[in-house]
């Protein structure tokens, strides 16, 4: 039998890929029994210190105790979160090297058409993780008060900056919906993540986002930046005195981010359901609840942190973005 030459990264050859797919799967149940027996790495493809890097190290550490194997984080930002992603599609499927996203995912699906992968059918899902709702806010010092006064600050100040993580990504999304709903035009600026979006933020360097709760909650807290919505149906625990979208006047402005685990298509089913079992104890961990809660965020149910829920929040996903994509005829490459 031909002995497999893993290339750089653990990733291998497109031709001997089936090859190894098929030993690995073959061996996968001996497989599973010693595994975890090296790091894992997780590659998160955003910007340290945003909201996914955030849920990443939480979910990671938890996941390291249950597994009893250390899960190290490797951020890979760029393209809309496609470099990153790419890696893990062509990582060896052995486990040793997972994903945490998003949407991104799969509005990546519809904005790259060079894409060199089908992402419905690129993974081999582990599970949900969270939940989190949007927030609409603005620099500290920025004139308007509430998302009324903002809608008609902005009808005549169409210079103004909104920021977020590129094409594709969730306050891109959120800031195109905004932008929609309110039919005025702002100047988008990208970043690569909405980590160092936050930083332009603080620093008044931009004047707006629509970012994920779990990167602003502790800002707003701390009065260092201004929120006028939060995009759920009713005001979040955390902070009673943000009003939400509908409430503020833009009916029917709702939007959740779902993140999840993925692994490369390939990955045997035992060592999927390996990790989904070890996600499952780490998004019961009293800890990890109570830092998710922190910053407004929940993890999902037990039937989520499942292979088949984020199979169907992926595609239904990319079914939703698709159409409104290509209505836009906006694309990344
Ligand atoms: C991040 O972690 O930077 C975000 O998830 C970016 C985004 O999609 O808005």
């Amino acid at each position: 039998m031909q002995a497999l030459s893993p290339a750089r990264h653990g990733s291998l050859t497109r031709r001997a890929l089936p090859l190894a797919i098929a030993l690995l799967l073959a061996a996968g149940p001996t497989l599973a029994q010693d595994y975890p027996s090296r790091p894992i790495t997780i590659v998160v493809p955003a910007a340290a210190g945003g909201p996914t890097d955030t849920i990443s190290r939480v979910t990671a550490q938890a996941m390291s105790k249950a597994l009893g194997q250390q899960l190290l984080i490797e951020n890979v930002a760029g393209a809309g979160g496609t470099i990153g992603t790419g890696r893990v599609v062509r990582a060896t499927p052995d486990g040793y090297t997972l994903l945490i996203f998003h949407v991104g995912l799969a509005t990546a699906a519809t904005l790259y058409r060079q894409l060199p992968y089908d992402t419905k059918q690129a993974f081999a899902p582990v599970g949900l993780i969270t939940d989190a709702p949007m927030t609409i806010v603005a620099r500290s010092d920025f004139p308007p008060n509430t998302l009324g006064e903002l809608v008609s600050y902005l009808k005549s100040h169409d210079k103004t900056s909104l920021g977020n993580a590129g094409l594709g990504s969730a306050a891109h999304l959120c800031g195109m919906l905004f932008m929609a709903e309110t039919k005025i035009q702002l100047t988008t600026v990208p970043y690569r993540g909405t980590g160092p979006m936050m930083n332009d933020l603080l620093g008044k360097q931009i004047d707006m986002g629509c970012d994920q709760a779990t990167n602003t909650t502790g800002p707003i807290l701390g009065k260092l930046i201004k929120a006028y919505a939060v995009t759920t149906k009713s005001r979040l625990n955390t902070l009673p005195d943000v009003p939400t979208a509908e409430e503020a006047g833009l009916k029917g402005f709702e939007l959740n981010i779902r993140h999840g685990l993925w692994a490369p298509k390939g990955t045997p089913p035992a060592i999927v359901q390996k990790l989904s079992a070890a996600l499952k104890i780490a998004l019961k961990e009293p800890d990890v609840i109570k830092r998710f809660s922190d910053i407004s965020t929940t993890p999902v149910a037990e039937n989520h942190a499942t292979p088949e829920a984020a199979q169907n929040m992926l595609v239904s996903e990319i079914d939703r973005w698709a159409p409104i994509i290509k209505a836009a005829g906006q694309y990344a490459d």
